[in-house]
């Protein structure tokens, strides 16, 4: 039996080598084996790890002093047992002991027990002078430092080292029949959504298979609840075009609210996903798999949504795998501002285009709405936002924007941009 520690090594070098954390866990083998209460201890591992990693380099290179080859198991090793160690406060002496029996097998166990003992002797000074903000990687950081500041920054950094909660979105139909807190034994935080603690499995908590609610992080609903209030007077006149609309949370909430919905989404492997929710939830949809930019839609809209493809900048709570890899976004932004052309030749007059991202890039969120204004002169973006200010803040450009240390004290939020653009008649 290969131990915990060492499979946690392996799926961390290959999360650094591009996997994503669920890929990570699934296509390791000696992961599969474990009891549940070891997958759990891995999970906690490796995600510690990631969201602490700009931190556990600096401390690494103070005893290391030539960086350690990119391929090198040790490698990863040591970053989880440094984390074990600082973050986690496992017992010093059976870290250290596990850690050089792992390194036995890679020739390493003298280093490695030289590094990891340094490390506790010192442990009370060392991470006092290292800020959270090192665990955000340059390409995130450095432009939100000019964007929202210091202080903002700071917090975000400290907000995504804790773990994130999970929210649940109730069916309307449903939400007023039972003590939804008290069953998902968590807190209504907005309109129908319940914050629980995170969980290993979602499909054993209570009325999952009944489809009387679907997991949405609370500012990816934020859009829907935008649309709704637009269309409080007359919402069953409207039709809405949902575009990317896989794996379906927004089309749920729509269709739950009430509105006619059109979900379009290009890619078919994620469609298989949606369709499974929506028969999960006994929930009928009109779904169009086809590329937007491509799409012949021959009616016009009264509201189109985009949840655009970005960077996923604004889920490094809920992703820690981002703060390891560095993503290149020029194509990204050449897809969302195709997007917004599109949509704004399919948007009836009068109608509205919201459009969102769960980013906190300026580039991706309010740079992409102040270049198509300047572009397209009949638009104009309108401030809805006046019930959900707790959760960001209303920008410049009246867009607005959640940060992940927003509602911070109650486990936060992702990170998300939405904009209400509307179409002026002329
Ligand atoms: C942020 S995700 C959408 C999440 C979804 N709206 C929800 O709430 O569950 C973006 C989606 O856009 C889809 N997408 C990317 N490019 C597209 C295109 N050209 N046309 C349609 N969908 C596209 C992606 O496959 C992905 O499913």
């Amino acid at each position: 039996m290969v131990d915990s520690r060492e499979i946690s090594s392996k799926i961390l070098s290959d999360i650094f080598y591009g996997k994503s954390f669920e890929k990570a866990l699934l296509t390791n083998k000696e992961y599969a084996k474990l009891d549940q209460r070891d997958k759990s201890l891995v999970s906690l591992l490796v995600l510690t790890t990631l969201r602490r990693n700009g931190q556990i380099n600096i401390v690494l290179s103070k005893y290391i002093k030539k960086p350690l080859k990119k391929n090198f198991l040790v490698n990863y090793l040591l970053k989880i047992s440094v984390a074990q160690i600082l973050f986690l406060e496992f017992p010093e002496y059976s870290t250290v002991h596990s850690a050089v029996e792992i390194s036995k097998k890679y020739k390493s166990e003298k280093f490695t027990n030289a590094v990891l003992r340094n490390i506790c002797k010192n442990k009370k000074h060392l991470i006092k002078n290292i800020p959270t903000t090192n665990n955000i990687p340059d390409w995130i950081k450095n432009g939100l430092k000019d964007f929202l500041g210091e202080k903002r920054l700071a917090s975000i950094a400290n907000q995504i080292c804790k773990e994130p909660c999970i929210d649940i979105n109730i069916k309307s139909k449903v939400f007023e029949n039972y003590e939804w807190e008290k069953i998902l034994k968590g807190k209504n935080v907005f309109k129908n959504i319940v914050r629980i603690k995170s969980q290993s499995n979602i499909a054993d908590l209570p009325f999952y298979k009944e489809g009387s609610w679907w997991v949405q992080g609370l500012s990816s609903s934020l859009p829907v609840n935008i649309i709704n209030t637009i269309f409080k007077e007359n919402k069953k006149k409207g039709t809405v075009l949902d575009v990317g609309a896989a794996p379906g949370g927004k089309s749920f909430q729509l269709i739950d609210l009430g509105f006619k919905v059109k979900s379009i989404e290009i890619s078919k492997k994620r469609i298989l996903t949606f369709s499974a929710n929506l028969n999960r939830l006994k929930i009928n949809s009109n779904i169009i798999n086809e590329d937007f930019l491509n799409a012949k839609l021959k009616e016009k809209f009264d509201c189109i949504l985009i949840d655009a493809p970005c960077s996923g900048s604004g889920l490094m709570q809920k992703k820690p795998e981002m703060l390891v890899v560095k993503k290149n976004i020029s194509s990204l932004l050449h897809k969302q501002k195709k997007m917004l052309l599109k949509a704004s030749s399919l948007v009836k007059d009068g109608g509205y285009i919201i459009y969102c991202v769960c980013s906190i890039l300026k580039e991706e969120g309010e740079k992409q709405i102040t270049n198509f204004l300047n572009d397209q002169k009949c638009f104009s973006t309108e401030n809805f936002f006046s019930d959900i200010l707790e959760f960001g803040m209303v920008l410049k450009s009246n867009t607005f924007l959640a940060t992940p240390n927003s509602f911070g004290k109650k486990g936060g939020v992702d990170g998300f941009f939405i904009a209400c653009l509307v179409k002026n008649k002329v």
